[in-house]
């Protein structure tokens, strides 16, 4: 495991730039993406280095994380949405060549088994991009989902819920389930970038790389891979 602690812009180019390089490594890359508010100024670099035409994403495929179950794609909350606002519609990456799971498929286990052989199918993730929930979650898996979970359909715990919220005109707005890459699928990835900011994950980020390897601290299981780069800012590894 790598650590890079630094300000929160130090952070957002370096993260980027980890990304840069490894599609000029792979310009076919396979990316795994993330949502969320840790993510966006990373999102936002990228672009300007597309535009400066240091990276063009013309070869790259995504595949996001996870997405809500029962909300439009077109709903500002969605993830679809997030990623069209947040990277894909300033990049020059082909539609066809983005992913997400679709939260409104008519037969969810089998949207999940589909996302599940896709990845497969694409090759593999080479890059994952994560961040961590409070309680420990990566991508949509809640404390307590076990190590060899793949795709599947998952029940947001109360505190993800109130997490997420912030994103909603109220509480009980927010979805209740989502369909999410599940902690074996996020393993296979090559290569993992966990994003960590502010004082308010320093104490999940201590538990998640320094605690106990468990499924009640779903992170934990990233200790185990074998190149795992972590990128935090000064806040989010004070507990370290
Ligand atoms: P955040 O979410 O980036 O908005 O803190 C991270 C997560 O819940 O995985």
């Amino acid at each position: 495991m790598h650590i890079f602690t630094g300000t929160a812009q130090e952070w957002d180019h370096k993260a980027a730039l980890e990304i840069v390089q490894q599609i000029k490594d792979k310009p076919d890359t396979v990316l795994g993406l993330a949502t969320g508010s840790t993510p966006v100024n990373m999102y936002r670099r990228l672009i300007e280095m597309h535009r400066a035409g240091q990276v063009s994403f013309s070869k790259v495929k995504t595949f996001n994380l996870d997405e809500y179950v029962g909300i439009p794609r077109e709903h500002p909350c969605s993830y679809y949405y997030f990623m069209q606002e947040n990277l894909f519609s300033d990049i020059d990456i082909p539609p066809e060549s983005v992913s997400l799971p679709d939260g409104n498929a008519p037969d969810l286990e089998e949207e999940c088994r589909r996302y599940e052989k896709k990845i497969a199918d694409s090759g593999g993730i080479d890059l994952q991009v994560l961040g961590i929930g409070h309680n420990g979650h990566i991508g949509f898996n809640e404390p307590n989902t076990p190590f060899e979970s793949v795709t599947g359909i998952v029940d947001l715990t109360q505190s993800t819920i109130k997490a997420n919220s912030r994103f909603f005109e109220s509480e009980d707005q927010v979805p209740r389930q989502a369909v999410s890459m599940g902690i074996k699928t996020i393993m296979h990835a090559r290569k993992i970038i966990l994003l960590a900011k502010g004082a308010d994950k320093a104490d999940i980020i201590q538990k998640a790389l320094q605690g106990p390897i468990t499924p009640e601290v779903p992170a934990s299981v990233l200790q185990l891979h074998p190149n795992l780069l972590v990128f935090l800012d000064n806040e989010a590894a004070a507990r370290l």
